[in-house]
């Protein structure tokens, strides 16, 4: 298709603006500069091992770890930074925080704060950088709190702990064989392909819906001795397929990223888990509230879809630390509601044979 019948992201945020004859331009202007970050990182990310981008990041104290216990890789790190530099000037923040910063972020001294928080996770799947898979970066924007945005106060960890409801936008970035960046404003999800040549986000996915049905699911199965039962069930039925209670065969997909396999199941419908399991007690799920489920989330939410913790929705949780862990799963609505199910359903010994499975003839 031709420019001309195009937008542009630019275009589109502003024009989405016009339905709020108040509202000022910060909003925007936030978003464009983190477009902006998207598309440095998305550079960067390009050049792989060219750009000497690729492997660990090196401290002076040798390799470094975040706040997760996770080793820090090169791109990690150059991306936060790419993410701060490009936001922390414009005086539409009020602090930010990141996976991989343990403490929020303070706006410094010399630049004026803002009524915002970014929260964002500058690079997603990082374990895919060295072996050139599509990495992402995703971000939730909130309001500060009244107290801040009056007082120009510093932040605090406390300022960033709202439940996912209250998010006012957020998105990802793909940086797969095309880039792409994924928006939410509250007012359904609008997909933007990076144009090389213009350096544009170009809207190419308006109104993203995701299927509410599907056949197609994506869980790490290396964890499945460390399942909860309803789980179990869930990915047992899936599993048999035809001749199961399901009735149909699931086809399976996991690429460590979730950015990427959220992507899939907003262009194709699709279930994703990553659910909280008995791996390790001190960590109740993979993934993380604030930067990873709840913008995740309000997207999923926003196309049609569902987020939930298995048992309730993602976006009523109230957050209770910065980097919070917790069981996720999204996708397509009825299979994200069969799984809520599940754990709702009392464990009989019934519901393991599959004589009384929900198809079987010894069902009433
Ligand atoms: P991050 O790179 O930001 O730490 O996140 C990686 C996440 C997520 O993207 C992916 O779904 C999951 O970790 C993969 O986990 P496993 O390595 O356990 O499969
Ligand atoms: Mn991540
Ligand atoms: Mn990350």
């Amino acid at each position: 298709m031709l420019l001309t019948q195009r937008s542009t992201l630019t275009q589109f945020l502003i024009e989405e603006r016009r339905r709020f004859p108040g509202a000022g331009g910060d909003f925007n202007a936030l978003i464009l500069d983190i477009a902006l970050a998207c598309k440095a990182i998305a550079r960067t990310v390009a050049f792989g091992e060219l750009g000497g981008v690729t492997g660990d990041h090196a401290s002076e104290q040798g390799g470094s770890v975040n706040v997760q216990g996770e080793t820090q890789k090169k791109l990690d790190v150059l991306s936060n930074d790419v993410f701060i530099r490009r936001t922390e000037w414009s005086g539409h923040l009020a602090g930010m925080a990141s996976e991989e910063m343990d403490l929020p972020y303070q706006i410094p001294g010399q630049y004026p704060r803002g009524k915002y928080l970014l929260v964002f996770d500058p690079l997603d799947g990082s374990s895919n950088i060295d072996v050139n898979v599509s990495v992402g970066s995703i971000f939730s924007v909130l309001r500060a709190p009244q107290a801040v945005i009056e007082t120009g106060r510093d932040v605090t960890q406390a300022d960033f702990l709202q439940p996912g409801s209250s998010q006012v936008a957020a998105g990802y970035a793909l940086y797969g064989p095309t880039t792409m960046l994924v928006l939410t404003v509250g007012d359904g999800v609008n997909g933007f392909t990076l144009d090389p040549n213009l350096g544009e986000f170009m809207l190419t996915h308006p109104k993203i819906q995701i299927p509410p049905d599907t056949h197609e699911f994506a869980i790490n199965a290396s964890n499945s001795r460390f399942w909860e039962s309803p789980v179990k069930r869930y990915v047992d039925e899936c599993l048999a397929g035809k001749t199961g209670p399901r009735a149909k065969d699931f086809n399976m997909r996991w690429i460590a990223s979730m950015v990427a396999e959220a992507h899939r199941i907003l262009m194709r419908g699709g279930v994703f888990m990553y659910p909280r399991d008995n791996k390790d007690p001190a960590k109740p799920g993979r993934l993380r509230l604030l930067y990873e489920a709840n913008p995740m989330g309000f997207i999923v939410e926003q196309a049609g879809g569902r987020a939930s913790t298995g048992e309730n929705p993602m976006m009523a949780v109230r957050p209770t630390a910065l980097h919070q862990r917790i069981g996720l799963v999204f996708g397509s609505k009825n299979e994200v509601e069969r799984i809520e199910r599940y754990h709702q359903e009392p464990v009989t010994t019934e519901l393991r044979n599959p004589l009384f499975a929900e198809r079987s003839l010894f069902r009433d």
